[in-house]
């Protein structure tokens, strides 16, 4: 059973997780390829991420993906907006009719704690620190960077610094998900809300606006 998660987030916008159990043929009869990925699990999570999308909308037109300079992929005709990530064995999608989308995915991993003064500012920082019990830290700050992943695919155009144009307030950490605020503050002040969903080893991001 591949896709392990299928969240129908409104009437027009779902979003899902594959778990990744099958060879590349597999994926290869089903998504036309166009962009050559080399490394062999790379091109599996990419292929995944692709295969993802019918399967949240069966009349999903991947054969009309095209990639932005940005590296964002898109359909020109914007009949459905959507984002797709990938970790481990994981590949996730969300694709909506109606508005932009942005998701990630990510392991929660140790080595998040050596790197989060990169993305989070002394505010953020604070938070983080403050929170009870320290044990749940690899994970907040895990669903933190996934926030601002999602938010940047969301937006799509790149140069964002990931400190000056997201902050994330303050919000209550629920082991399973949750919500949380975030300002986006580039050319103009945006309020999203942002979503998180926490399974074991990952998290999933996402935000619909
Ligand atoms: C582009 C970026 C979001 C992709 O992340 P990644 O580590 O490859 O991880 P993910 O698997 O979550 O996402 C990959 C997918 O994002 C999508 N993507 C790539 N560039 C994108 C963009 N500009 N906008 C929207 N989506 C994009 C693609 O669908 C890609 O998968 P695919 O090539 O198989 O289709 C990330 O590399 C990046 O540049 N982040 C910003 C880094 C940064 O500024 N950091 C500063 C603080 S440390």
């Amino acid at each position: 059973m591949p896709l392990i998660y299928q969240h129908n987030i409104n009437d027009t916008t779902k979003a899902g997780i594959w778990h990744i159990e099958e060879p590349a043929e597999y994926f290869l009869s089903k998504v036309p390829i166009k962009r050559d990925v080399s490394h062999p699990h790379k091109r599996l999570q990419h292929l995944a991420g692709r295969c993802l999308l019918p399967s949240l909308f069966a009349d999903f037109p991947l054969e009309e993906i095209l990639i932005a300079d940005t590296r964002k992929p898109f359909l020109e005709n914007e009949k459905y907006h959507f984002s797709i990530s990938h970790c481990g064995d994981y590949a996730a999608a969300i694709a909506s009719s109606t508005n932009r989308v942005g998701v990630d995915i990510e392991l929660i991993t140790s080595k998040i704690e050596r790197v989060k003064h990169k993305f989070l500012s002394a505010g953020e920082l604070s938070f983080v620190l403050h929170h009870k019990p320290i044990s749940e830290m690899f994970t907040m700050l895990t669903i933190m960077w996934g926030m601002k992943e999602a938010i940047f695919k969301w937006y799509g155009d790149g140069e964002i610094d990931f400190i000056q144009h997201m902050q994330i307030q303050p919000f209550t950490f629920n082991t399973r998900g949750g919500t949380a605020d975030v300002y986006f503050l580039k050319n103009d002040s945006k309020l999203l809300q942002l979503h998180y969903r926490h399974f074991d080893a990952i998290v999933l991001s996402w935000v619909v606006s």
